[in-house]
C-alpha cells in the first residue's frame, strides 16, 4: 500500500461526494465547485491508541519529523509519504497560562491559556498549515505558487517556497496590509503584486491566476493547509497534559482555522482519542462581521452539508449593492467573503459554536494586556481575548471553564498599530514614551 491509499480528497457537498485521489491539484470539486476536504482510510493507518504516545517523539527530535509540531503528529494528516514531507521546524509554539490576562477577561486564576503560534518560524500560525500543502505541492512536483492575503499567508508562502525551491508570487490588497507581513514576502522573494482592491478581489483574481497559469494555490482553499493546521488543536491538548479544554477561542478571518479545528476534534473523536469534543468561539471584528451576521442574524447553518445557499447570495448581493469593504484595524481578518465559511459552519456544528464581533478599540486594549503580562500578539489575535470578554459578560463561558485562546500572530507583524496605541494615547492601557530633555537631573525626576 502507498501512503497515498489512506488519503483521498473529498467533496463536502453530500449530494456530490466526488471522490478525488490525494495525488491530484484541485482547490474545488470539479464536478460541482464546492470545497474539499481530505478523508482518510483509518483502517490502512496505525494510529497510536492514546494521544500521549505522540509525546515519545519529543525524545527522537534529531528526526527532522519528530522536531516538527505539525508533522509530530503525522499518522494524523497521513496523506504523501515521508520522503515528500517539508518542514522548516514549524509548531514550536508554547501555551502560556495567564493569571493576569485570566482577571482581565474575568476568569478565575489558572483557567486561561494562551497559545502562542506567533512563534512560527514566518511568526504566525499559517506555518503549521504551509509545511503540510507544501508537502503536497511537493509530492506533486509543482514548480511555481500564488496566494491572496491580508499578510500573513504571503509572509509563510515566501518563506516555505523559497526553502522548497519553487517561485511563488503573492497579491495584497494596496495598503491592507501591516508593514511587517509584507517586509516578509519581499525579503523572502515573493513577487508581490498590489492589487488595488480588498483582500476579497486578491481571492477572486488568484483562483483565476492559479487556473489560468497552472500555478500551485496556497490559500486556505486548499484542503492540505487545514490538515496542518489541526495540529494547533493537538498541541493545546498537548500542553494540557493529553486533555481537552472546555473553550478553544479563534478569530475568524477567511476560516480556515476553526474549520480545521473542527475537523481535528471530529476526527479524534471518531478514532476514540478523546472522549469530549471542546467548544469553539469564533470572534470576528465589527468591521468585518460575515460570519457574524449570517449566523446570528440570518441563522445560517451546516445543516447537515445542504446550506442554505440563497441567505448567503442574497447576503453577498448586498454587500455588493453597497460597495462594502471590510475595515478593521486588525487587517488580518478583514474579510468579507470568506471562503471556508460552509467548512466552518460544519465546524460550529460539531463543536456547539458560538460567533461574536468585537469593536476595534476592545481589539487594542485587549492586545494591550496580552503585550503587558504575556508575550505580545498581533491585533487580530486579540480579538480572541475582546471576544471572551464578552462571552464571559453573558455568561456563556463560565469563569472556572478551561479556555484556550489561540494567539494567531506575532506583535512585530504590526508594529505601526501597537505604536500608534501608545504614542497617540489611543486606549485605556497607553504607555506612551516621555520627552526628556538631554540632562541627568532632569531625567532622573522622570524614572518611577
Ligand atoms: N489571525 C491572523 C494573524 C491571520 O493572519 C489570519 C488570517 C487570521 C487570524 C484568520 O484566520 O483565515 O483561518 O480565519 N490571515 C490570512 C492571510 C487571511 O492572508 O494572512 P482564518
Amino acid at each position: 500500500m502507498s501512503v497515498t491509499d489512506a488519503a483521498y480528497q473529498k467533496c463536502i457537498n453530500p449530494d456530490c461526494g466526488a471522490e478525488f485521489d490525494s495525488a491530484q491539484t484541485l482547490f474545488r470539486c470539479p464536478k460541482c465547485g464546492e470545497l474539499l476536504d481530505i478523508q482518510y482510510n483509518w483502517d490502512k493507518i496505525e494510529v497510536p491508541k492514546k494521544l500521549s504516545e505522540f509525546a515519545q517523539r519529543w525524545g527522537s527530535r534529531n528526526n527532522r519529523l519528530d522536531f516538527s509540531g505539525v508533522w509530530r503528529f503525522r499518522e494524523l494528516l497521513n496523506f504523501c509519504e515521508d520522503k515528500y514531507k517539508v518542514t522548516i521546524g514549524e509548531g514550536q509554539t508554547i501555551l502560556q497560562q495567564s493569571d493576569a490576562v485570566a482577571r482581565y477577561a474575568d476568569m478565575q486564576p489558572g483557567r486561561l491559556y494562551l497559545q502562542y503560534e506567533g512563534l512560527n518560524p514566518s511568526g504566525s500560525f499559517k506555518d503549521n498549515g504551509m509545511a503540510a500543502a507544501f508537502s503536497h505541492a511537493i509530492m506533486v512536483d509543482a514548480k511555481s505558487c500564488a496566494c491572496a492575503s491580508t499578510g500573513n499567508t504571503s509572509a509563510s508562502m515566501a518563506l516555505y517556497a523559497h526553502s522548497c525551491g519553487l517561485k511563488s508570487t503573492v497579491f495584497i490588497g494596496s495598503g491592507r496590509i501591516a508593514f511587517g507581513k509584507l517586509s516578509q514576502a519581499m525579503d523572502y522573494g515573493a513577487q508581490t503584486i498590489q492589487i488595488r482592491g480588498d483582500f476579497d478581489d486578491c481571492m477572486r483574481q488568484v483562483q483565476d491566476v492559479c487556473a489560468k497559469l497552472g500555478l500551485y494555490l496556497l490559500n486556505s482553499l486548499n484542503p492540505f493547509r487545514l490538515e496542518g493546521q489541526k495540529t494547533i488543536m493537538y498541541r493545546i491538548i498537548e500542553g494540557l497534559g493529553w486533555e481537552v479544554p472546555d473553550w478553544i477561542v479563534v478569530p475568524g478571518g477567511n476560516l480556515g482555522n476553526s474549520s480545521a479545528f473542527g475537523k481535528a476534534f471530529y476526527e479524534l473523536n471518531q478514532l476514540g482519542l478523546i472522549e469530549r469534543i471542546p467548544r469553539m468561539a469564533i470572534i470576528n471584528a465589527t468591521g468585518a462581521s460575515t460570519l457574524f451576521d449570517l449566523v446570528n442574524d440570518k441563522k445560517l447553518t451546516w445543516n447537515n452539508g445542504r446550506v442554505n445557499r440563497k441567505i448567503i447570495d442574497d447576503y453577498y448581493a448586498g454587500l455588493t449593492a453597497r460597495n462594502f469593504s471590510p475595515h478593521t484595524c486588525a487587517s488580518a481578518i478583514e474579510i468579507s467573503r470568506p471562503v471556508n465559511l460552509k467548512k466552518c459552519l460544519r465546524a460550529i456544528d460539531v463543536t456547539k459554536g458560538v460567533v461574536r464581533k468585537v469593536p476595534d478599540e476592545e481589539i487594542l486594549d485587549a492586545k494591550a494586556i496580552v503585550g503587558k503580562y504575556g508575550l505580545g500578539c498581533e491585533p487580530a489575535s486579540a480579538a480572541t481575548i475582546a471576544g471572551l470578554r464578552h462571552l464571559r459578560a453573558e455568561g456563556i463561558i463560565g469563569t472556572d471553564e478551561k479556555v484556550a485562546c489561540v494567539l494567531t500572530g506575532h506583535p512585530l507583524k504590526d508594529p505601526n498599530i501597537t505604536v500608534n496605541y501608545h504614542k497617540d494615547r489611543q486606549g485605556q492601557f497607553s504607555n506612551p514614551p516621555i520627552e526628556a530633555p538631554n540632562d541627568l537631573d532632569e531625567i532622573i525626576k522622570l524614572i518611577k
